[in-house]
């Protein structure tokens, strides 16, 4: 009997395969973790490629043209993404995410769109379905996307200096491209569109004056996330983190702010509006203000492997179940158990360190590329 290749790329993390329990479950519509949270974020990483260098996500030393990639059939096709997230919306979840890498990579990803957006949560809804992107493809793809049902976008734009702005894609690509991924996608209905910028202190902390400047006035939302120790490439340290407490008292010296309430409890950032009216900004402090307590987000990796944490160091394999003739009652249930399972909570552990990191072994972080931000 020929024997079966595991593609080594498959193999760089830990992960296994869940059981599958003989009492199978109907889904109820809420599930609950082991501290209470429930599951209603599902972010799908499709590609782990990207066409940016970012330094604190995907640096080129690491990076480079020796990495190996997922190979193609290691992906999730769209129709097991879809019978994915048809488990995970029967559970709960209303907001899915497209994320990468950068999913406009992912070949007819409109069509990925298209198939989730007629997904229905258990009281008829239709789901927040929306994309994380560099907005280098944004100007190209946003009607296609928006036709297909997508919701709205967020953009990751980490300054609007130019030669900043290249140093930290270090791929030399300009801003006013990214700018004219962000007008475009506006103009065709995917807003409000939210402009993440994540603050790396030496990099580009001078750009946040400039980048709410810009973004005040406008109906985009522009967000400050502080530089996080995920992955293992990035050789992230503590003191290039800026905290958001800083951001904000900068912004608010010239352009004076007021707190606002969060929309809801597993919302990520803490927002603030500008005391004229003129729009709000968002403020995502992982580092120094954790937010496990409430959170909601799980993750589906490019090949199929679930990660019930952004820092968790190993990922429960759904692609063997779907792979080895599970039906849906089945992956349902044991998504159903793994979700109750679940008591992580990285970063407030992270917080009560006092090395600085929660985790024992290092070399084990899945890297924010391959399970999507
Ligand atoms: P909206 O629904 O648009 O508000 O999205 P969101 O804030 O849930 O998601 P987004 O992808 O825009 O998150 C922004 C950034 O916050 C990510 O790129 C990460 O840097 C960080 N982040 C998001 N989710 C988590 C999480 O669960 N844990 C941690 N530690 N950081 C997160
Ligand atoms: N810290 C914080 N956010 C990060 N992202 C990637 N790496 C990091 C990191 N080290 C997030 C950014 C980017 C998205 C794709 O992933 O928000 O916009
Ligand atoms: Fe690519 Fe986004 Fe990572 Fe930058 S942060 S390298 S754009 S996936
Ligand atoms: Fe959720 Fe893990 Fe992020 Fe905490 S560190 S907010 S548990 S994903």
């Amino acid at each position: 009997m020929a024997e079966k290749i595991i593609p080594i790329a498959d193999q760089r993390y830990p992960h296994a395969v869940p059981a599958v329990p003989r009492q199978l479950e109907a889904p109820s519509g809420e599930i609950t973790d082991s501290l209470g949270r429930s599951l209603h974020d599902l972010r799908i990483s499709v590609t782990d490629r990207c066409n940016f260098r970012c330094v604190y996500c995907m640096p080129k030393e690491i990076f480079d043209h020796g990495y190996a990639y997922l190979p193609h059939q290691s992906l999730l096709s769209f129709e097991e993404i879809t019978r994915l997230a048809r488990v995970f919306v029967a559970h709960g979840v209303r907001k899915i995410r497209l994320t990468g890498g950068e999913p406009l990579l992912r070949k007819d990803i409109d069509k990925l769109v298209a198939m989730l957006s007629a997904l229905r949560t258990p009281d008829g809804k239709p789901l927040d379905l929306t994309l994380t992107t560099n907005g280098s493809l944004l100007a190209r793809k946003a009607q296609a996307l928006k036709d297909a049902g997508l919701t709205r976008v967020t953009v990751s734009l980490d300054s609007l200096d130019d030669a900043t702005f290249k140093r930290m894609n270090d791929v030399d690509f300009p801003v006013t491209e990214v700018l004219r991924g962000i007008d475009v996608a506006h103009e065709v209905g995917l807003g409000p569109i939210k402009v993440n910028m994540v603050v790396k202190r030496g990099a580009n902390d001078q750009e946040i004056l400039p980048m709410a400047r810009h973004f005040k006035d406008t109906p985009h939302i522009l967000r400050f996330i502080e530089y996080m120790d995920v992955g293992s490439s990035n050789g992230w340290k503590m003191d290039e983190v800026l905290p958001s407490a800083e951001v904000v008292r900068l912004i608010d010296s010239e352009l004076p702010l007021t707190p606002l309430t969060r929309h809801s409890a597993d919302e990520t950032a803490e927002r603030w509006r500008y005391r004229d009216g003129s729009g709000e900004i968002g403020l995502i402090s992982s580092v120094t203000r954790a937010f496990c307590g409430d959170c909601s987000r799980a993750r589906l990796s490019t090949e199929g492997k679930l990660y019930t944490c952004l820092f968790a160091t190993a990922g429960h394999d759904l692609r063997a179940l779907l792979r080895s003739g599970h039906d849906d009652a089945q992956i349902s249930t044991a998504v159903a158990h793994l979700w109750r399972a679940r008591e992580d909570r990285y970063s407030a552990l992270r917080a009560q360190s006092t090395e600085g990191t929660a985790h024992a072994n290092e070399t084990k972080r899945v890297e924010m590329s391959y399970i999507g931000g």
